[in-house]
């Protein structure tokens, strides 16, 4: 079994549950403050270790209370720290979220985050065959410097662009697998795109982005669309009441990199990512909602209506 390697962000998520969410310049009363594990990085990282793939986490986290908190939590989870330094003089990384009818605003405050740089991802010893995960909640030099690390040995990269900003075509040319929903494909290809868009286009914008990568593109529950070799394929997803998306993105790039990892071919990989991404919707919190092995074996052995079981 080859090893999962994430470099990215590591998060408390501090959340404000509401009935709505306020308009700018409005306040509205909330229901309940809950603190959760989170941060793109550490997400990815858990989802990929709770499906019982080794997975070792590279990123930065604050000298102070939360900071110890996410540790706990993280080794628990069976993520490898190793590679994860307590920085001085700054603050553990911090999202304020408000939650209201299951969709989510957020507001990320990096702290250690934006310190990580490119000594940070040199440590770990990545083979051939290992998969390297990144998204845009670090430094994109850490990312370039860890994804050609990467590439030297042969590991399979995969970037989630999130959340959107512009990156050079040095990282990207680096990058094997982009996944990323329809906001991010719009702002990495200037194109205005919204969820309800015909599958055709979400490919058109893709393919600009293609050039020898697979593309695969989010979709939430109308599953994920993958442009390989340019030819478009739509594994659907799952109809679920979902009660907080928060982290669901994070959950289908670990678990696909997880089932990469062990040599699954790219449709089955996701399917499966659909599946615990369905999981994930159906809890509060990130990191916490991440679902084990069996929890998505048994999803995937149930029939959907009019379909056959997934692979
Ligand atoms: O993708 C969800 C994550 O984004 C949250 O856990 C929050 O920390 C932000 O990084």
């Amino acid at each position: 079994m080859r090893h999962v390697f994430v470099a990215g962000s590591i998060n408390m998520d501090v959340v404000a549950t509401a009935e709505r969410h306020p308009k700018v310049g409005e306040t509205v009363a909330g229901e309940a403050v809950l603190y959760f594990p989170g941060g793109k990085g550490a997400n990815q990282a858990v989802a990929s270790a709770k499906l019982g793939i080794p997975t070792t986490l590279i990123g930065r986290l604050g000298m102070d209370a939360f900071g110890k908190e996410l540790r706990a939590f993280l080794a628990a989870q069976g993520v490898d720290l190793t590679s994860v330094k307590t920085t001085n003089g700054t603050h553990s990384g911090t999202a304020i979220i408000t939650i209201a009818n299951a969709d989510n605003t957020i507001v990320v405050v990096p702290g250690a985050n934006g310190l990580v740089d490119a000594r940070d991802v040199k440590a770990p010893s990545l083979m051939k065959g290992d998969v390297a995960v990144s998204q845009f909640e670090i430094p994109l030099p850490a990312i370039t410097a860890f994804f050609r690390r990467a590439r030297a040995v042969g590991a399979t990269t995969i970037l989630n662009p999130a959340p959107a900003k512009q990156a050079d075509k040095a990282l990207l040319e680096l990058v094997d697998i982009l996944v990323l929903n329809e906001t991010e494909l719009g702002y990495l290809t200037g194109t205005e795109l919204r969820d309800s868009d015909d599958p055709s286009r979400f490919a058109q914008a893709a393919r600009t982005l293609g050039q020898g990568k697979i593309v695969c593109v989010t979709l939430g529950k109308r599953g994920v669309l993958a442009l390989v070799e340019n030819q478009p394929l739509l594994v659907p997803g799952r109809e679920v009441k979902a009660i907080d998306t928060t982290g669901a993105g994070d959950c289908f790039v670990g678990a696909l990199a997880s089932q990469l990892a062990i040599g699954k071919p790219l449709g089955d990989a996701l399917a499966y990512a659909n599946a615990a991404a369905s999981i994930c919707v159906q809890r509060m919190g990130a990191a916490p909602s991440m679902p084990t092995a069996d929890e998505v074996a048994a999803v995937l052995s149930t029939r959907r209506p009019g379909q056959g079981r997934d692979p």
